[in-house]
């Protein structure tokens, strides 16, 4: 077959070359141009540029437009997995023609949980096709052996072809396919190698028209980079109808499965999982499985009632201020580097609590991913047990988003924070004026707050 005609394009201005270049000609940025299949022009068609009454006319038949009101809805089809954490990230289940993409550290989970979900499909009847680029079969039939599904009618091909793989699905017909991982796949057409940009955004672009045309749902697993995101362009993300996130330590057993888009479900949802001897089994109550056990409070430690997707989770905030130099160090695991920078310089301002000569640590136990402003009452709390070198009070939580100002801003759905709470046996809370329940809970003291300073000296003694 003749290869097709390849073009370099420009990721930032969208600028054409038929050579690479470091420099991209059109809006000078560099190392932006990639290589991408050339559309074949159609012969005769002009340049349509200015906006000239008529001039489409001849081009192409004008279509039939019918109001919103006389479409009707339909509703997706979606098959559960029986996987209970699973089905709930995806939003009830695997979406019909749905293109999803997971993506998340080497190690964490995804063969292993996509291998489970196929099986579980197969089982109730649909036929499935697992991908593989990066393990053989034998690998493959050894992980089943692992998950105690050696029997399993899961079909599985090892191909890193694009276009065999696109032959095969046509003649297998499955009604969900795995691609296992779209950065080992390439496509002919093109001349660079496997996992760069083009090839990967040229393959999930097959594969992303090959769902929306047949129906099968079609899920690519995508690999993270140094950074944590996705490897690849980012149109990735936009060209699928759902992201998932594998989050989670690998030296602890939980992993968090998180929806960062999703077009068939509630963005932000999380599914949650314990891996196990026979694969990932999913934790129906996690709400304590983040808090780490110690006898007694110890300074620099808060626990926070964080609300990522439907269940409120309780994770441990810690903090260590210690003697730092010149130019002392700030590092966040599982929070937002930046908004701790802005957390300090409230601190300081308005509660009078100065780390501008110590180095600052944060981190989120178990490797939990912390995204909602909520976090800052604990985090600050967190901060301050650590510098004074005095413990929070035993059986103690916070919730609560600070402003730049010093106020202490509510948090969504707060009682339900706060009965979670109490529930685990938690018996002190601060949290904002506005999350104060109406009625007590029976067992929490509630401290309610309005400015940071007064959060502080609850805590003072
Ligand atoms: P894997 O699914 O291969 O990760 P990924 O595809 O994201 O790279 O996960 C492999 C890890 O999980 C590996 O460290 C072994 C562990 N594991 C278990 O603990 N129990 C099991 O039953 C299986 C299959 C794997
Ligand atoms: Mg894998």
């Amino acid at each position: 077959m003749a290869k097709e005609k390849t073009l370099y394009t420009c990721t930032e201005c969208g600028a054409t070359s038929p050579r690479w270049l470091g420099k991209c000609p059109g809006c000078g940025a560099w190392n932006t141009l990639i290589e991408a299949l050339a559309e074949p022009a159609a012969a005769g068609r002009n340049r349509l540029s200015a906006a000239v009454p008529g001039q489409y006319a001849g081009l192409a038949q004008a279509q039939p437009v019918v109001p919103l009101a006389a479409i009707e809805a339909a509703d997706v089809a979606r098959t559960a997995t029986g996987m209970d954490e699973l089905d709930r990230v995806l939003g009830g289940g695997v979406v019909e023609g749905g293109v999803v993409l997971i993506g998340g550290d080497p190690g964490i989970g995804k063969s292993t949980l996509l291998l489970q979900a196929l099986d579980a499909l197969q089982r109730l009847g649909l036929p499935t096709l697992y991908v593989t680029g990066e393990e053989s079969g034998a690998q493959v039939a050894l992980r089943s052996r692992r998950l105690g599904i050696e029997g399993s009618q899961v079909q599985v091909l090892a191909e890193i072809g694009l276009e065999k793989i696109l032959a095969t699905v046509d003649a297998v017909q499955p009604a969900i396919v795995v691609i296992d991982s779209i950065q080992t796949v390439y496509s002919d057409q093109l001349t660079s190698a496997p996992g760069s940009v083009a090839q990967v955004r040229e393959c999930a672009a097959h594969l992303t028209r090959l769902a929306k045309a047949t129906g099968i749902a079609v899920v690519l697993v995508g690999h993270v980079t140094k950074e944590g995101a996705l490897a690849g362009p980012r149109v990735l993300e936009h060209m699928v109808d759902t992201v998932l996130y594998f989050e989670g330590d690998t030296h602890s057993s939980f992993r968090l499965v998180r929806a960062i888009k999703n077009r068939f479900g509630a963005v932000n949802e999380i599914g949650v999982f314990a891996m196990t001897e026979r694969g990932l089994r999913g934790v129906a109550n996690p709400s304590a499985i983040f808090l780490s056990q110690h006898s007694e409070p110890v300074p620099g430690s808060c626990v926070l009632v964080t609300l990522e997707g439907s269940r409120p989770l309780l994770v441990e905030i810690q903090a260590l201020v210690d003697g730092g130099g010149i130019s002392p160090r700030r590092l966040s695991v599982g929070l937002e580097r930046d908004r701790l920078a802005m957390l300090l310089a409230v601190l300081h301002r308005h509660a009078g609590v100065a780390c501008a000569d110590q180095d600052v640590f944060v981190n989120a136990v178990g490797g939990v991913r912390i995204s909602e402003p909520a976090a800052d009452l604990a985090v600050m709390l967190a901060i301050t047990s650590s510098l004074r070198a005095r413990a929070l009070p035993k059986g103690f939580i916070a919730f609560g988003e600070v402003g730049l100002a010093g106020e202490v801003r509510p948090a969504p759905r707060g009682q339900e924070r706060l009965k979670e709470a109490a529930k685990l046996g938690f018996m002190v809370a601060v949290v904002p004026k506005a999350n104060a329940p109406r009625k007590p809970i029976a067992g929490l003291a509630i401290h309610a707050v309005e400015r940071v300073e007064e959060a502080m000296d609850v805590v003072r003694g």
